[in-house]
């Protein structure tokens, strides 16, 4: 349970501005998703929240402490799922429990990781290796590894991007399991996704973001009541107007960059 705060956070990439006085915080416990267009530095941002890469400006820090590396406290599933291409998808798992808990018996080890593979609906993966896997099992594999760590804050870039709509639900379902596991001991999530109903499904918050360089645009607080049942939720007023909200903010952002940022609006206004 941590809390991460982001103050005037810019990058570049050499000369590219890609972030630009990204300021936030997210309490700990919090479950906050990121939406925006393709480009506006969704990656980049969780990329340094992992601490691969410091920013270029501004800071990030987990309670107070500036991030300034990868660590054990955050466990991270990438976009492009990033499993260790010579080692089987059990050993994948292994290798992250070995280093979060070390001390054990590889049995031990190996029974864990089976169990977080079984979690995901991968009881038959533990000895393949990533290539021998598709797109959607190697991203479970992923997340199986992240989840078998149990860190207190999880980075999440697109994780079910590539799952079946009936595995998504149930990985989505999984995943607020383990966030809301005890009440006090919740972890701080930071899920990027495309998909604007799954983020009111999963989050406490919403990080919108534009574009050119990648900026927040708007903060949406969900305070739809857990646990939120899918077929009750998509029924209800709220869910539809921050839908709506949601939906129009993006189209905004995608259409001030068509037209050269002519349409210049206040995405945030009235948030
Ligand atoms: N290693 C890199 N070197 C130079 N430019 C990069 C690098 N990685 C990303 N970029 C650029 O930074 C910008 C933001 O990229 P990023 O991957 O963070 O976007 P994103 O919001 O995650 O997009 P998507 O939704 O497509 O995953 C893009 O313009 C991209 O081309
Ligand atoms: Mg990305």
């Amino acid at each position: 349970m941590h809390e991460v705060a982001l103050k005037h956070v810019g990058y570049s990439y050499g000369t590219s501005q890609v972030l630009q006085d990204i300021t936030f915080t997210a309490a700990a416990g919090d479950f906050i998703c990121l939406l925006g267009p393709s480009g506006c530095g969704k990656s980049t941002l969780l990329r340094l929240l992992a601490g691969l890469g410091s920013p270029t400006s501004g800071s990030i820090t987990l309670d107070g402490k500036p991030v300034s590396g990868p660590g054990l406290d955050r466990g991270v599933v990438f976009q492009d799922y990033s499993l260790f291409p010579w080692m089987t998808a059990g050993q994948n798992v292994v290798l992250a429990l070995e280093q979060a808990f070390p001390g054990k018996k590889k049995s031990e080890y190996r029974e864990t990781a089976a169990g977080y593979l079984e979690l995901v609906g991968l009881p038959d993966a533990g000895d393949k290796l990533p290539g021998q896997l598709s797109g959607g099992m190697r991203q479970r594999a992923a997340i199986a590894r992240a989840f078998a760590v149990n860190s207190p804050v999880l980075l999440m870039d697109e994780p079910f991007g590539a799952l079946d709509a009936i595995t998504r639900a149930r990985i989505q379902d999984l995943l607020l399991q383990l966030w809301q596991q005890k009440e006090g001991e919740r972890k701080t999530v930071f899920f990027v996704t495309h998909d604007v109903e799954e983020a009111i499904l999963l989050a406490n918050r919403i990080v919108v973001l534009g574009l050119n360089p990648g900026s927040i645009k708007g903060v949406f607080e969900v305070d739809l009541p857990r646990p939120r049942i899918r077929q009750e939720l998509y029924l209800k007023e709220s869910f539809l107007v921050l839908r709506d909200r949601l939906v129009s903010v993006l189209h905004e952002n995608i259409l001030s960059e068509l037209d050269g940022g002519q349409t210049v609006r206040s995405a945030g206004e009235g948030i």
